[in-house]
């Protein structure tokens, strides 16, 4: 049986990770895999979070099962940080995920159980991981227009272009904050003019939201998700905790459904449920858990969304100090779009010729469509950087 199996195409974040630990140059910088890396490259585990984790081992009497759907306090926690007040709680259904990736998946696993021959719109780009799961499950896909190379902002007259040729029944896939992988994003009257779009067609929104309190701040960031789910009859969202929580090896995600009303929330739930033990039965627990003490515990929350916002902060500096140099040094407004986008990342705007002699001549190691993390670098490595930027872009 093995022997008919075939390489399978590297994920090309992983691979980079991979390719960053080899190299065994001291000044490399890594600017690859969305992990957040404080000022001296540490991906620190946050304090609520260890503080969470303390009060969670000493309290902790058991480790059986937990509901197929996991813990509803969880749900309960994480419906309110993403969607506020924005749907009354029974038209929500809802299920813990391994992760924000499990919650794509299972939305998607959803979707091919409920409308199978649905096209799953994606925004061009998009994380890799969308096609390559859509294409995994044999499930339609097709492109929407976002992002324009020319400006490093949204493409928006071409995005509702192609929203118009979206079918009765499809379902479009939109990046609650933070587009990964370029960093341009929806005004709230731009998310306004999609939600329009979206009834228009008589589609389904599926958003998935990893990085809400990178960007404007956790409330602004689910401006657009808490809008879709206020003006829609039904839609998707897949949350992640990997990167606000700084829990990534958890897997902890939760996958909402909001129904149109509550009889149908219930009979989505308990599909939900049913693609859960399908997959992988129970969800994971522990860092469900962590974020269910932190969420419902006013001290620690508080400490958590202070840390946060040291941490978004820190990019903005980040961003600033890093276009600002690059203006110095090009003379020119070119990059000037790195401050203005928002969340982990930023598409440059090199060709993949340019990312490899970056890689290849100066150590700096990003993804090959020229996505940067933005929180790979730190005061030090900003200008040489930019130096090693300019230096390509106008060779
Ligand atoms: C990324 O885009 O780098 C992250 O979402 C990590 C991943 O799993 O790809």
């Amino acid at each position: 049986m093995l022997e008919a199996l075939k390489e399978q195409p590297a994920d090309k974040i992983l691979a980079l990770m991979g390719a960053y630990r080899a190299d065994p140059r001291d000044d490399k910088i890594d600017l690859g895999v969305g992990v957040y890396k404080d000022p001296t490259g540490n991906t620190p585990v946050m304090r609520a979070v260890k503080e969470a984790e303390r009060r969670i081992w000493s309290s902790q009497e058991t480790k059986a099962y937990t509901g197929l759907a996991g813990e509803p306090a969880f749900a309960d926690a994480m419906i309110g940080l993403v969607l506020g007040d924005a749907v009354p709680r029974d038209r929500v259904a809802a299920v813990a995920t391994p992760g924000g990736t499990g919650a794509i998946r299972q939305a998607l696993e959803l979707i091919r159980l409920a409308a199978p021959s649905a096209t799953v719109w994606l925004s061009n780009p998009t994380w890799p991981n969308h096609p390559s799961i859509i294409k995994y499950l044999g499930m339609p896909s097709a492109e929407y227009r976002y992002f324009d190379e020319a400006t490093g902002g949204v493409d928006f007259d071409g995005m509702l272009a192609d929203l118009r040729g979206v079918a009765a029944g499809d379902v479009v896939l939109l990046h609650g904050c933070c587009h990964n992988p370029t960093g341009a994003n929806l005004t709230a009257d731009q998310w306004q003019q999609t939600i329009a779009a979206v009834r228009a067609a008589g589609a389904v929104p599926l958003i998935d939201i990893a990085y809400q309190g990178f960007g404007d701040g956790l409330g602004a960031d689910a401006t657009g998700t808490r809008a879709v789910a206020g003006a829609m009859e039904e839609c998707l969202i897949a949350a992640s905790c990997s990167k606000n929580f700084g829990i990534y090896r958890e897997r902890t995600g939760l996958l909402m459904a909001v129904a149109r009303d509550a009889a149908q929330a219930k009979v989505a739930q308990g599909t939900l449920a049913f693609l859960n033990r399908q997959n992988y039965s129970f969800p994971p627990d522990h860092g469900a858990r962590v974020v269910t003490e932190i969420l419902t515990d006013a001290d620690l929350r508080a400490d958590w969304e202070s840390e946060l916002e040291e941490v978004r902060n820190t990019m903005l500096g980040l961003r600033q100090a890093l276009a600002d140099e690059l203006r110095r040094l090009t003379n020119s407004d070119r990059f000037d779009f790195i401050a203005r986008h928002r969340g982990m990342f930023s598409r440059l705007g090199l060709t993949p010729e340019q990312v490899e002699v970056l890689r290849k001549d100066h150590g700096v190691y990003m993804v090959g469509d020229s996505r940067i993390n933005i929180a790979g670098l730190n005061q030090d490595t900003v200008p040489v950087l930019a130096k090693a930027i300019a230096e390509v872009a106008s060779a």
